[in-house]
C-alpha cells in the first residue's frame, strides 16, 4: 500500500490554461496562443492515434494535463487492469504535470456508463475510494489530483461530508485535489449549503489544480436547479466563489473548462487571462505568504 506522496515530474505550471478540444486544436497548433497548459480527456488519446500526434507535437510547447474519465474510482467492483495500463502508456508518452480523476462512479459490471454518477459518502464508501485510488497511484507510478464532483442530490445514508470526505481521502492516500470551485458553487446552491464554507474545510495543502467553468440555471418542478454544463462563460458568482479559493489556497494552477457551445479559441484564451489577473490582485493584495510551489511538486 502507498503511503508516500508521489514524484511529479514536471513542475505545475503558474499560468492559467484551458481545455483543449477538437475544434480548437489545429488552432493552437497553428497560432500557439499564450496560456499556462493544455488539458484534455485522457480517455479521447488512448488510441494512439493522429489526435495523439497532434498532442505530442503541442507537448513540446505547453504543459498538458490528463484528465480522466473513466477509471471509476468509487465503483465497489476492482479498477480495470487494461484501461489503467492504457493510461498509464499515454501518461508514459505525454509526462503530463498533472492526472486527475473524478470523485464518482462510472463503471457497473464491466459496462462504463456515459456519466459521472454520485456516491453516497459513508465509512464503507471511502474504504473502496481509497483503495481504489491507492491502486490506480500505484499503477500509474504517480499522484492522482481527485475531483469535486457536481451535485444534484444527497443520498439519505451519507454521513460524511463532502469536504470531510475528500481531506480523509486525501490522509489515506497522499491523493490531491482537483477543486472546480464552479462545482463547489453548483452543489452549493443545488443542496442549500455553503459554497466558502465548503472550500474552507478543504485540506488547503492538498489542493493541486483549480477547474473554473459555466453553468446554467433550469426549473425542476418549480425548484430552481443548477446544471454544471461548462457550456457558458464563467458567471461572476463563481469568480467570486475562485478569488476567495485564491484567498484560501495560494497561487493554484487553474484551467477554464469548456465542452459545450465551445467559443472562438480567442475567448477561451481571454477567460483564461481573466484567471490569471484575478490570482495577480489576489496576490497583490492579500497579506498573507502565497505559495509558489505546490506541496506535491516535491519527491517523495
Ligand atoms: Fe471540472
Amino acid at each position: 500500500m502507498t503511503r508516500r506522496p508521489l514524484l511529479l515530474r514536471r513542475r505545475p505550471p503558474h499560468a492559467a490554461g484551458i481545455g483543449l478540444r477538437a475544434a480548437h486544436v489545429d488552432e493552437v497548433m497553428a497560432t500557439r496562443p499564450p496560456v499556462g497548459f493544455l488539458e484534455v480527456h485522457a480517455e479521447n488519446y488512448m488510441s494512439n492515434g493522429p489526435a495523439l500526434a497532434k498532442l505530442l507535437r503541442l507537448r513540446r510547447d505547453y504543459p498538458v494535463s490528463l484528465h480522466a474519465v473513466g477509471l471509476s474510482p468509487g465503483s465497489a467492483a476492482p479498477l480495470s487492469a487494461e484501461h489503467l495500463k492504457r493510461l498509464r502508456a499515454l501518461i508514459d508518452d505525454v509526462e503530463p504535470c498533472f492526472v486527475s480523476e473524478h470523485l464518482s462512479w462510472s463503471t457497473i459490471g464491466g459496462r462504463y456508463l456515459n456519466d459521472l454518477l454520485p456516491l453516497p459518502y459513508t465509512d464503507e464508501s471511502l474504504g473502496i475510494v481509497s483503495r481504489n485510488i491507492l491502486k490506480a497511484q500505484d499503477a500509474l507510478g504517480r499522484q492522482l489530483l481527485i475531483e469535486n464532483p457536481s451535485s444534484y442530490l444527497r443520498y439519505r445514508h451519507s454521513t460524511v461530508p463532502e469536504p470531510e470526505f475528500l481531506a480523509e481521502l486525501v490522509h489515506r492516500t497522499h491523493c490531491g485535489i482537483l477543486c472546480d470551485v464552479n462545482n463547489v458553487f453548483v452543489s452549493s446552491r443545488n443542496l442549500g449549503t455553503d459554497p466558502v464554507a465548503y472550500v474552507r474545510a478543504l485540506p488547503i495543502d492538498a489542493i493541486g489544480e483549480i477547474h473554473v467553468a459555466g453553468h446554467h440555471t433550469t426549473n425542476a418542478d418549480g425548484v430552481e436547479l443548477l446544471i454544471d454544463d461548462h457550456g457558458s462563460p464563467v458567471s461572476c458568482d463563481v469568480w467570486s466563489l475562485y478569488i476567495e479559493a485564491l484567498r484560501l489556497f495560494g497561487g493554484i494552477p487553474t484551467l477554464v473548462e469548456r465542452d459545450a457551445n465551445l467559443p472562438p479559441l480567442n475567448q477561451l484564451v481571454a477567460e483564461a487571462h481573466a484567471a490569471d489577473a484575478f490570482a495577480c490582485w489576489v496576490k497583490a493584495s492579500d497579506r498573507r505568504v502565497v505559495r509558489q510551489e505546490a506541496p506535491y511538486a516535491l519527491a517523495g
